[in-house]
């Protein structure tokens, strides 16, 4: 039986023993130790002392002033919300992460944008998930496949070795290994998609890449627990992590980068599955706002998403509860956030919410972080609770503090142009946000109350 050249290598302590064990000889920390294969033994050589007297060794640094300004022409992908999330297109020789949960879109988008490069730049479609017929079926699906030409170069292949000699053979100048999680290196024991077969994969792929400037692009797979599945050491060793998200019931996917080393990491694509494949949205206010008559409880807020404003709708429903203790549910706004508001509203303008349960939802499954959202919260929660509808054409932006005072949000003027476009009329907003726009009606408010009274106004006093 050959010789195995693996160790397994604690990533805590770093001890190595030939053997796997659940918990670290040496230092004692559990689920620590991960499979390596063993340096090659020559590598193990010492390094010679550098001679006294003889030869000066060639300098290879260069003063940072010196260093050519060789142009990083950035490589179009074809999808303008692609480049955008990139930081203006794909950079030669860079490794980028695609993740994203099973079935969300990332096969397809990557043959979408294979075929869009292909155009222009010799492109390899690695396909290690799926038969070389089978990527030909979701192929005759899509548009960019009807745009003529031979198209990409395909290879359906799972051995990291073969696909390494067609990098070299090659030399495409962008390459997309589907997926990352699928690939195997023959040296290592372990299952493909395992710690150590994704780092080494990744890691061999990399040196290649960087060596012959190929760009790569690698899908990976989220687990359960929505991380990208194999290790956080992969996410260090990429140039950018993108990932594409989206509600499985909705038709829009949204794509982002956790990290970039070339661009911005706030930056969003907005993209449309279609039965001929994926379509850019380049107007995705459109997508997440939803009746244009007011309802009752319904009120419009402007999230950011990076430098892109979106005018989204939120809707809230305020009933009595029948329970103990009141029902709290929040669909695209985090719970405790909606705690806090609650908090707020019954303590500075003293409704009695505690006595009612209440239900938020962000319409189109968006998912909303932002404090900028918290004036339109309240007033989706107060309009419920008296069941008012707000007049129609109110954006409503600005953050609560536990005070009740109205807090400045960045990126105003942006919010209120992207309003403006889509027909808005009035907004409520933090004072002091000293912001001209002239298609809009600005109403500045210090509180809570105030601002309420600026959205609701008229509406509010017909009750009382
Ligand atoms: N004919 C069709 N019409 C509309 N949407 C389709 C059609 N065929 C496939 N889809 C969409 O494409 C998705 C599958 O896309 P794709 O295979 O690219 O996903 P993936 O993220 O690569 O999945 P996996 O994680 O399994 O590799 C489906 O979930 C579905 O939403
Ligand atoms: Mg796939």
């Amino acid at each position: 039986m050959a010789k195995s050249t693996t160790t397994y290598v604690c990533q805590s302590c770093g001890a190595q023993s030939r053997q796997f064990f659940g918990r670290c000889s040496a230092c004692g920390s559990w689920n620590s130790l991960v499979e390596q294969s063993a340096p090659p033994t020559d590598a193990r050589r010492r390094r010679p002392a550098p001679a006294l007297g003889g030869e000066p060794a060639p300098r290879r640094s260069e003063a940072m002033a010196a260093v050519g300004q060789r142009p990083l022409a950035r490589l179009a992908t074809g999808f303008g919300e692609l480049d955008r999330v990139l930081g203006g297109g794909l950079v030669p020789g860079s490794l980028v992460l695609v993740g994203g949960d099973p079935g969300i879109g990332k096969s397809t988008l990557l043959l979408q944008t294979a075929a869009a490069m292909a155009q222009a730049e010799s492109v390899l479609y690695v396909s290690a998930e799926e038969s070389a017929q089978q990527v030909k079926l979701r192929w005759r699906r899509l548009d960019q496949a009807a745009t003529g030409g031979d198209g990409p170069q395909l290879l359906a292949e799972t051995d990291l070795e073969q696909v390494l000699k067609e990098l070299e053979a090659l030399r495409p100048a962008v390459a997309i290994i589907d997926s990352i999680q699928a690939l195997h290196d023959a040296e290592l024991a372990s299952a493909p998609g395992s710690v150590a077969q994704v780092r080494e994969c990744a890691a061999a792929l990399q040196r290649l890449a960087k060596k012959l400037d190929i760009a790569l692009l690698l899908v990976g797979h989220v687990t359960k627990e929505g991380v990208l599945a194999g290790p956080k050491v992969l996410e260090h060793l990429v140039d950018a992590v993108l990932t594409f998200e989206g509600d499985r019931f909705a038709s829009h996917r949204l794509l982002r980068a956790a990290k970039n080393r070339f661009g911005a990491t706030h930056e969003l694509g907005v993209f449309e599955m279609r039965d001929r494949g994926l379509v850019e949205v380049s107007n995705p206010s459109e997508l997440f706002l939803g009746s244009p008559e007011g309802l009752a409880g319904m009120a419009t807020i402007v999230a950011c998403e990076g430098t892109r404003p979106l005018v989204v709708e939120l809707q809230a429903l305020v009933s009595t509860t029948s329970y103990a203790s009141p029902r709290r549910t929040a669909t695209g706004i985090g719970t405790n956030r909606l705690h806090q508001i609650l908090a707020v509203l019954e303590k500075h303008l003293g409704l009695p919410l505690s006595r009612f349960d209440c239900y938020l939802a962000v319409a189109g499954g968006l998912q909303v972080e932002e404090p900028a959202t918290d004036l339109g919260v309240a007033a989706a929660v107060v309009a419920s609770y008296r069941d008012l509808a707000l007049p129609a054409g109110t954006v409503l932006i600005g953050e609560l503090g536990l005070g009740g005072q109205l807090r400045p949000v960045g990126q105003l003027e942006l919010r209120l142009q992207e309003a403006a476009r889509l027909g808005f009329r009035r907004a409520v907003v933090p004072r002091g946000s000293a912001v001209g726009q002239p298609a809009l009606e600005v109403h500045e408010a210090g509180g809570v109350a105030e601002a309420l009274v600026a959205a609701l106004g008229a509406n509010l006093n017909d009750q009382d």
